[in-house]
């Protein structure tokens, strides 16, 4: 089954983990879908106008804190028009030493974008995770995937694969 839906992923990455995980997200989609990633250190968020479906990857850092690209990038979102857009998320954390700030990124970016029109898709489960808090729970739920290569190394291919199987449906079979 192909489609030809185009989807743009726009990531950051400071020490390539999240960067891998996109690269492993694109060659899980790309059977069905036409994908085009953007690392935003040497990309134009303007790009993201021409998606309907976006991927947006960003690990937490500094704790607390969005990847340094994304820090400087975040302005410039306001500046996207996001009606109309499905939007997804991804990003690495460590939820054994920052259990306070676990993935705390996601959730920052996804309460910008759904106030600016993005409408939420691929969120998951959170109980397979050990944390205390993190801005990317809404209710029981995380925003996006969550991917911890510190701790967790051995769950990440499933994890991923799992959640292409949950978009790509939501994707083809839409509310
Ligand atoms: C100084 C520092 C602060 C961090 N703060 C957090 C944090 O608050 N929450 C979290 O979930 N992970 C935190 N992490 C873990 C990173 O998100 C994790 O190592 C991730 O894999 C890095 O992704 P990247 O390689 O794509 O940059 C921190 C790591 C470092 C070194």
């Amino acid at each position: 089954m192909t489609s030809n839906i185009q989807i743009g992923i726009f990531y950051g990455t400071t020490s390539q983990t999240t960067e891998n995980i996109a690269d492993s997200i694109e060659e899980n989609l790309k059977p069905i879908f036409k994908i085009k990633k953007f690392n935003i250190y040497k990309s134009n968020l303007e790009d993201i106008n021409n998606f309907e479906y976006i991927l947006i990857g960003c690990p937490t850092w500094d704790i607390g804190l969005l990847q340094e690209d994304w820090r400087i990038a975040f302005p410039l979102i306001d500046k996207v028009d996001f009606k109309g857009k499905k939007v997804a998320y991804f990003g690495a954390g460590d939820q054994f030493v920052y259990p306070d700030t676990f993935l705390d990124a996601l959730g920052i970016l996804e309460e910008k974008i759904t106030n600016l029109g993005g409408k939420t898709f691929g969120v998951t489960k959170s109980d397979d995770y050990n944390f205390k808090s993190s801005k990317a729970l809404r209710g029981e739920n995380f925003v996006g995937l969550g991917i911890d290569n510190d701790n967790e190394l051995e769950k990440t291919d499933r994890r991923i694969k799992e959640w292409c199987e949950q978009i790509t449906r939501e994707i083809l079979t839409p509310m």
